[in-house]
């Protein structure tokens, strides 16, 4: 909705083909397309993008925001269930990237962006897929930033927390089932996802390497400690890890 507001033509992509119409419904007008998908089908990405291709003609700036997170000591949980998490966090934006890239170094520009988040810079305990996944999307990014920087081809990775979703209630517990319930964020303490889209949009734009959109600034806090001392951070989520109330 930010990206139509900016006067972007959008293509909206993921799995439920009604959810992405009634974001549509919502946008500003515009030509923009909806294509259905899931981003863990790898073998399907490279004719998406050559939809898009062809309906837009270009693709100026790639966002591969899909994921799912994790609810669950590591111990007890599945490797299908990490695995699963690997596929759709850092599987899916390399599949993606991979796909795109042809397009981009062939117009001489693009700007790939990757949602990770405040997970991606320190470890969580109950998340421990989930911070393998998004901390492999810095590296991923950081890499990438490096070989294609004279081709004008950007890469941003976007730290978020605490923005209102579904990411609690769709994340995974040790067996694979969902957790379906929102967290306080979610549900009502959480910075409204279009307003972060907005703020998203804006530092987008100056093509920030990192760019930070924490909601509650008490999640923001172990990212700054951690610059000025991990030890700190190590020890308050080892303490964090033995509270009763964290899940
Ligand atoms: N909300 C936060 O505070 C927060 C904090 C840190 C990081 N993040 C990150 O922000 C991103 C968006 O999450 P969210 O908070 O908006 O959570 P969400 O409400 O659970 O949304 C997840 C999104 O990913 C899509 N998706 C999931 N699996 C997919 C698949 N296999 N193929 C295609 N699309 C898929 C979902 O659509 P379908 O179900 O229709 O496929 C949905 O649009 C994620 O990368 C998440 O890790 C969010």
């Amino acid at each position: 909705m930010a990206f139509a507001e900016a006067g972007a033509r959008v293509v909206l992509s993921a799995r439920r083909a009604d959810e992405l119409e009634r974001v549509r419904g919502r946008m500003t007008a515009g030509e923009h397309l909806v294509l259905p998908m899931d981003v863990t089908d790898y073998a399907a990405i490279p004719g998406k993008v050559a939809q898009v291709n062809a309906h837009m003609g270009r693709i100026d700036v790639l966002v591969c925001n899909a994921g799912v997170s994790q609810r669950s000591r590591f111990a007890e949980t599945t490797l299908d269930v990490f695995r699963t998490i690997i596929d759709v966090n850092v599987m899916g934006p390399a599949a993606h990237i991979h796909a795109v890239l042809p397009a981009m170094r062939g117009q001489g520009s693009g700007h790939i962006v990757v949602t990770s988040s405040v997970a991606g810079k320190f470890g969580i305990p109950n998340r421990s897929a989930y911070c393998a996944s998004k901390h492999a999307v810095h590296g991923l990014c950081d890499a990438l930033r490096a070989e294609h920087a004279p081709e004008n081809i950007h890469f941003s990775t976007l730290i978020i927390a605490a923005v209102k979703s579904s990411v609690n209630a769709n994340a995974f517990r040790a067996d694979g089932s969902k957790v379906g319930k929102d967290s306080k964020w979610g549900r009502g303490s959480g910075m409204d996802a279009v307003a972060a889209g907005r703020l998203m949009v804006k530092k987008l734009a100056k093509r920030e390497e990192e760019i930070v959109v924490v909601a509650d600034w008490r999640a923001g806090i172990p990212l700054y400690q951690q610059r000025l001392s991990p030890r700190i951070v190590y020890r308050r989520m080892a303490r964090l890890a033995q509270s009763k109330w964290w899940s």
